[in-house]
């Protein structure tokens, strides 16, 4: 006779997870019958554009390292493709010392926003609250709780050095460390290079890490020109060790690769050590097959410039139709549009997929709600991702325009 699981037994701070976006849309969408139309998605956010063939032949022709344990480290190789890439794209010095001290692979950006934050932060400590985006990406919030501490919500619309302006320095002095997103999911801001040195004086007089996801850096538009990063401004500023801080990036958006679970952190070598010692008893090394094929992404900028250009070209198409009855401008950055709506996002949301066959997200679905005011930032807005061909963002457009 099957015994039911005693969830006394287990780690109760799982309980404290709240489902995750695409489950509650599910439930959302559930028993909705679609228009008889072709279907096109928006909703998620996973870049379709096909991956760089010069990429999977790589890969394959790594495919004997399978019979070797790879390192928590990474190879020299994939470390020196990486360092070189962040020293042309964020102007840092010295690409031997980066490779050496200051970078660790990840297996996506994901699974190290997580991780960072089990490594990071001290459940004993008193000061343990976690700051983070509002919207946001939902990792950063399990991350804090499993980690036993308590996420601390900022607000996160589109003037994002305003948003960091708006945290007090009790609010800084009560949290270990915060997440921010630049270019932000879902509303493709960035932050100025003068806000982010403003953020490391902060976590220096108020003792807190900035985890950083830059996971959309590349992903901008050409007219905007390219967004600055943690790194760039901590460097900018003579701290050429990056105390306290740390960028993660990944090729998932930057070269169409999401399934090749491949990202990296960079950043404190102090951080970056203890993180290599996490890493090396969780057993999360990234396999040989997946660094080789990574170090020859990081080292090609053509492809990524390819994918930039088919991503200006979808929002120059889009914003025409969209614009027709929505306030709406291009965001400087990301692949999502996040337009505000005159009715309830998640009736709207319900409504797309059953007259039109488009599936988006609902905002509110990405935010919480502000304990100050009661207010999700989220409601009423729709997240729309630019990642099905142009052909059907256009068609998606028109029938978005029908439905309002
Ligand atoms: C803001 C943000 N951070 C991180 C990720 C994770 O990306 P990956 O794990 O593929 O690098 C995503 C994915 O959608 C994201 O939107």
């Amino acid at each position: 006779m099957a015994v039911p699981y005693n969830t006394g037994m287990m780690n109760s701070e799982l309980q404290l997870l709240q489902p995750y976006p695409f489950e509650r849309l599910r439930a959302l969408l559930d028993g909705i019958t679609p228009a008889d139309l072709n279907p096109i998605s928006l909703s998620v956010g996973e870049p379709k554009h096909p991956a760089p063939q010069f990429v999977l032949d790589a890969l394959t022709d790594s495919l004997r390292l399978v019979e070797k344990y790879p390192t928590t480290r990474g190879s020299d190789e994939l470390r020196s493709s990486i360092a070189a890439w962040l020293c042309q794209r964020f102007a840092l010095n010295n690409p031997d010392a980066l490779a050496a001290n200051h970078i660790l692979p990840v297996n996506g950006t994901r699974e190290g926003l997580f991780a960072i934050a089990q490594c990071v932060l001290d459940r004993g400590n008193s000061t343990s609250t976690v700051l983070m985006p509002n919207p946001f990406y939902q990792i950063y919030e399990g991350a804090a709780l499993l980690a036993g501490c308590t996420p601390r919500f900022y607000t996160a619309d589109e003037n994002p050095d305003a948003n960091l302006d708006a945290i007090s320095d009790q609010e800084f002095d009560d949290a270990q460390m915060i997440y921010i997103c630049t270019p932000g999911n879902p509303s493709g801001a960035v932050n100025s290079l003068s806000s982010l040195k403003k953020l490391i004086e902060k976590s220096h007089q108020h003792d807190f890490v900035i985890v950083s996801d830059e996971c959309y850096s590349e992903i901008y538009r050409k007219q905007t020109g390219a967004p600055c990063g943690l790194l760039q401004a901590a460097s900018a500023m003579g701290l050429d060790q990056y105390d306290r801080c740390l960028v993660f990036h990944s090729l998932s958006k930057r070269s169409n690769l999401p399934g090749l679970r491949s990202g990296f952190v960079a950043g404190d070598a102090t951080l970056i050590k203890n993180f290599a010692n996490y890493r090396t008893y969780h057993g999360c090394s990234m396999p040989g097959p997946i660094q080789s094929a990574s170090a020859a992404a990081w080292s090609d900028e053509q492809h990524v410039t390819q994918n930039r250009n088919a991503y200006d070209e979808k929002y120059a198409a889009v914003l025409d139709i969209l614009s027709t009855k929505l306030t709406i401008s291009t965001p400087p950055a990301g692949f999502y549009l996040w337009p505000e709506l005159a009715v309830d996002d998640q009736t709207f949301t319900q409504q797309l997929l059953q007259e039109q066959n488009v599936r988006a997200v609902p905002g509110s679905f990405l935010a919480r709600t502000d304990p100050k005011d009661q207010i999700n930032p989220g409601q009423n807005r729709l997240r729309l991702a630019l990642v099905a061909p142009l052909e059907d963002c256009i068609q998606a457009a028109n029938r978005i325009i029908q439905c309002l």
